[in-house]
C-alpha cells in the first residue's frame, strides 16, 4: 500500500507544483511507515474528492520545510493523521483527547501552557472546534474574524458587542484575544492580565493610578460599572448615572430619596458626574469627592 502515499503525495504534489514532497515520499525506501497498510480506502477516496481543500495546507506554516519543526518536514500528513490516517480524520466522531493529542505534541508550551485544567478544555473543547489546518487564514482559523469564531459559542457576548457602546471589535480595531487567551490563563476568565484591573491597565494605563484620592470600587474592578464587551449605556456602563451610583450610594445629598420632591437642590435634574467627573480617583489636594 505504500504506493498509495506515494500517489496521493503525488497527486497533491502535482497540482501544486509541491514536487520536493512528492519526490521526497517516493525516492526514500528507508523512511519508516510502518502501518500504512493499514490506510483505509475511504481516505483515498476522500482525499481525491475534496482535493482543492486538502491542497490548501501547502500554503500554511504547516507546510513551511525549511522550518525542521513543522509537519511537513517531519513525516507530512501522517504526522498530525497517524500512520493509519486515521487520527483527525471523522473528527466529529472523535474524543477531544484523541483530536488534541497530536497538536499538543507541538503546540503545549507557551501560549498553551494552561490550556491543561482550562474551562475550554474541561467544557470538551478541541483545537478543532477554532482552528482548522487545511486553510490559510492568518492563526489558522476556522472563519475570517474571532467574532465569527468565538461567537458561534458565546452568543451573549456577540450580542453585547452589537450594543451601541462596544470595544470596537467588530470592527476589526480589537480582538477577543487582547483580552483573553482563549488557550487558557493561571487567571480568571482565561483574561490575560493576572486581574480584570490589570487587562484593562494594558491599554487605559491612565486608569491605573495610584491616586491621592481613590474611589474603592474602580481600585477592585472596572467590571462593578463598566461592561467590558458592550453595553446600551455609554461608556460601557452597567447602568446610567444616578441609578448606577445609587446601587451603592443611596441616600447621599438627600434624607428623603434621591428623586421626586425634597431631594438635595444640588442634584435636582443634573446627573452626579456633572459635579463628581473624576470619579476613577484623583490626584488633586482637593479631589476627596472626586470633584477635580
Ligand atoms: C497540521 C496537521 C495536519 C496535517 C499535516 C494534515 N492534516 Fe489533514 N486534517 C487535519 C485536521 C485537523 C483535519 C480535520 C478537519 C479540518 O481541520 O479541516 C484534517 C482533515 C483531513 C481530511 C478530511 C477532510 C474532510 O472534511 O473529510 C483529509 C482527506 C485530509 N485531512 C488529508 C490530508 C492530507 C492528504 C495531508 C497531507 C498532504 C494532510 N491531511 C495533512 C490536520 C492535518
Ligand atoms: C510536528 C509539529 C506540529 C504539529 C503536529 C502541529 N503543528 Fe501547528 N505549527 C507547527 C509549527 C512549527 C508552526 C509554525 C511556527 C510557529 O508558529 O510556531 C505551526 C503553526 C501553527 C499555527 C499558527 C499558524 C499561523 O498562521 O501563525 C496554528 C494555529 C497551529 N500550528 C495549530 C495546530 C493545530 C491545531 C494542530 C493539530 C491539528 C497542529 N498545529 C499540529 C508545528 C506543528
Ligand atoms: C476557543 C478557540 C480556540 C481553541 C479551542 C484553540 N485555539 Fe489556538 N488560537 C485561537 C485564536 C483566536 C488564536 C489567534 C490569537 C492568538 O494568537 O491568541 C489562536 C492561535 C493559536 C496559535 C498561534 C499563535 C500562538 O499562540 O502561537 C497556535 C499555535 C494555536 N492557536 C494552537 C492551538 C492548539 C494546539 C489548540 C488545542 C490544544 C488550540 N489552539 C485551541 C483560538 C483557539
Ligand atoms: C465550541 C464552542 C466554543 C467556542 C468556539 C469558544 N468557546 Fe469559550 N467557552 C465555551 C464553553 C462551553 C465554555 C465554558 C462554559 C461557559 O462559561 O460558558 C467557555 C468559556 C469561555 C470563557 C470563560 C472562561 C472562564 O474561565 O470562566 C471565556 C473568557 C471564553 N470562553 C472565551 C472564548 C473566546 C475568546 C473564544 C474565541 C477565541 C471562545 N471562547 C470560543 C465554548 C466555546
Ligand atoms: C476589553 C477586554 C475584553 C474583550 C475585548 C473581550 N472580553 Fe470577554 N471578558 C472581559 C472581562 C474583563 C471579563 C470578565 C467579566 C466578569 O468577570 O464580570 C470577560 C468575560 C468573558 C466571558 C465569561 C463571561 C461570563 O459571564 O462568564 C466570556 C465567555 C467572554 N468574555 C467572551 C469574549 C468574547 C467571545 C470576546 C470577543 C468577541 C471577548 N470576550 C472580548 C474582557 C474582554
Ligand atoms: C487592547 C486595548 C484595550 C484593552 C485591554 C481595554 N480597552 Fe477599553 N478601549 C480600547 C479602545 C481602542 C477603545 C475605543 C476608544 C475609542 O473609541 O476612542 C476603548 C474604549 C473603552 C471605553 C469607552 C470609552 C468611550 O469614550 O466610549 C471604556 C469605558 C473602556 N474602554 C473600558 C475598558 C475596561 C473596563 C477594560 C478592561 C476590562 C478595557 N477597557 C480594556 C482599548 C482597550
Ligand atoms: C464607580 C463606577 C466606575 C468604575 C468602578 C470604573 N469606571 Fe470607568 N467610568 C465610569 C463612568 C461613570 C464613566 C463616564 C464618565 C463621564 O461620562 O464623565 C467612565 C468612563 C470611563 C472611560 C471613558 C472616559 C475616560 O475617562 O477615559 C474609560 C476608558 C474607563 N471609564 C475605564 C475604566 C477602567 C479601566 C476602570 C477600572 C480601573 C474603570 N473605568 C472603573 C464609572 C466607573
Ligand atoms: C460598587 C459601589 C459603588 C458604586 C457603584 C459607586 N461608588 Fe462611590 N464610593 C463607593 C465606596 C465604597 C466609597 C468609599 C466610601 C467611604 O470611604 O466612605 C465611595 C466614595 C465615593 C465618593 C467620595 C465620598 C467620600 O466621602 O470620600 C464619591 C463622591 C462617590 N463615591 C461618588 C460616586 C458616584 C458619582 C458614583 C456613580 C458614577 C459612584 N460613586 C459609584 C462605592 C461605590
Ligand atoms: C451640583 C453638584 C453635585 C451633584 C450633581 C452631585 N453631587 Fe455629590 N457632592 C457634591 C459636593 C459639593 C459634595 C461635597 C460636599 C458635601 O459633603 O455635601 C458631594 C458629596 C458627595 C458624596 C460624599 C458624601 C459625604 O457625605 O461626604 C457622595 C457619595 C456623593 N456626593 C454622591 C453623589 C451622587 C451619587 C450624585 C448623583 C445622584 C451626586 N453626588 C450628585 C456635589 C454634587
Amino acid at each position: 500500500m505504500r504506493h498509495w502515499l506515494i500517489l496521493m503525495v503525488a497527486a497533491i504534489g502535482l497540482v501544486t507544483a509541491n514536487a520536493t514532497i512528492a519526490w521526497e515520499m517516493d525516492a526514500d525506501p528507508e523512511r519508516p511507515i510502518r502501518g500504512v497498510d493499514k490506510i483505509p480506502e475511504v481516505v483515498v477516496d476522500r482525499t481525491a474528492q475534496i482535493e482543492e481543500h486538502v491542497q490548501r495546507i501547502f500554503n500554511s506554516p504547516h507546510a513551511f520545510t525549511a522550518d525542521e519543526r513543522t509537519p511537513f518536514s517531519d513525516e507530512v500528513c501522517i504526522t498530525c493523521h497517524g500512520r493509519g490516517m486515521e487520527t483527525l480524520f471523522n473528527i466529529e466522531k472523535e474524543t477531544p483527547e484523541r483530536l488534541n493529542e497530536p497538536c499538543l505534541s507541538c503546540h503545549e508550551e507557551g501560549a498553551r501552557s494552561h490550556w491543561k485544567g482550562s474551562t475550554h478544555e474541561f467544557a470538551g473543547l478541541a483545537c478543532v472546534n477554532c482552528h482548522a489546518m487545511h486553510n490559510e487564514r492568518p492563526e489558522l482559523l476556522k472563519a475570517d474574524t474571532q467574532m465569527e469564531v468565538c461567537g458561534s459559542c458565546h452568543l451573549d457576548r456577540r450580542s453585547d458587542f452589537g450594543k451601541p457602546s462596544h470595544h470596537p471589535v467588530p470592527e476589526g480595531i480589537m480582538q477577543c484575544t487582547d483580552c483573553h487567551n482563549p488557550h487558557g490563563t493561571p487567571g480568571l476568565r482565561k483574561l490575560v492580565g493576572h486581574t480584570i484591573n490589570e487587562t484593562c491597565f494594558n491599554c487605559h494605563a491612565e486608569k491605573r493610578g495610584p491616586f491621592l484620592w481613590e474611589h474603592n470600587p474602580a481600585r477592585e474592578s472596572c467590571v462593578t460599572c463598566h461592561n467590558p464587551h458592550g453595553s446600551i449605556h455609554r461608556p460601557l456602563l452597567n447602568a446610567r448615572a444616578p441609578t448606577l451610583c445609587q446601587q451603592c450610594h443611596l441616600g447621599t445629598h438627600s434624607d428623603v430619596g434621591l428623586s421626586g420632591a425634597g431631594m438635595d437642590f444640588r442634584v435636582q435634574g443634573r446627573s452626579c458626574l456633572n459635579c463628581h467627573s473624576q470619579i476613577h480617583g484623583t490626584n488633586h489636594p482637593r479631589g476627596r469627592v472626586f470633584r477635580e
